[in-house]
């Protein structure tokens, strides 16, 4: 429980326990945590204590606030590494989700100069403009917006992408997929990303670029993700030289 006389601080005690509730599951995403005056009852703690245990869990994803009604526990988020050149539907099945895609857009036209300089087309070429909504056990979590070229990458349909286009490159065409730079930083929903996702207007999305090479070197794909900040964060394994 809490002990009072220990150095670590009170809220800091209490966060734990919380914590320990919804990691043992006796509290499940979507229950509502009991209220300040409860919590400061049970364990003998000022309710500003209990306040700051309960901002610095919110702060950390662990629970939400809803106005009016008090405060919940989060889906706890998927942790998704930054190592390895991974579709979308094999890191859903890895962790024993079912992938799911929605095609939101499909279009073939003449790429634009600055696709046209990524994918390093000559004139004309056709690219493929595809955007999708990216579920996990039906659970819409990230949209993500493609450009691939239709002469390495012939004979795409929407049935292919409601599938894995990954599969389709490797299996179908017998392309290697080689290597790909990505970076990743804090961005906010548009209006109409907010609807497919089914969060918020206005809340912090985590915006991911990526661009995929053959393993011959030839420019493969420029990917734009969305993905849900509420219910996504990302891992890195790093080394001290
Ligand atoms: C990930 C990558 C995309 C890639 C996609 C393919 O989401 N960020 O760059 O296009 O996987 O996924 P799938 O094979 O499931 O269609």
């Amino acid at each position: 429980m809490i002990d009072k006389h220990s150095p670590l601080p009170l809220y800091f005690q209490l966060e734990e326990q919380i914590k320990k509730t919804i990691e043992s599951k006796e509290l499940v995403p979507g229950d509502a945590l009991p209220s300040e005056r409860e919590l400061s009852e049970n364990y003998q703690i000022s309710r500003m204590t209990v306040r700051q245990a309960i901002t610095n869990l919110v702060n950390k994803g662990y629970l939400f606030r809803e106005k009016g009604k008090g405060t919940f526990v989060s889906s706890q988020k998927f942790e998704q590494s930054l190592q390895g050149l991974t579709s979308f539907t094999e890191d859903m099945l890895a962790r024993n989700l079912k992938p799911g895609s929605k095609l939101l857009h499909f279009e073939i036209y003449p790429a634009d100069e600055d696709i046209k300089e990524s994918l390093n087309l000559q004139d004309d070429e056709l690219i493929y403009k595809i955007k999708r909504l990216r579920l996990a056990n039906e659970e819409p979590i990230a949209i993500e917006t493609s450009y691939l070229p239709v002469k390495l990458v012939p004979g795409v349909t929407p049935d292919i992408l409601e599938k894995s286009l990954y599969k389709y490159i490797e299996n179908n065409l017998h392309l290697s997929i080689g290597h790909a730079t990505q970076t990743v930083e804090a961005a906010i929903v548009n209006e109409e990303d907010s609807k497919h996702l089914k969060v918020n207007k206005g809340v912090p999305i985590l915006l991911i670029q990526r661009e995929t090479y053959l393993e011959n070197g030839t420019p493969l794909e420029i990917v734009k993700s969305s993905y849900r900040a509420d219910r996504y964060k990302f891992k890195i394994g790093i080394e001290r030289k």
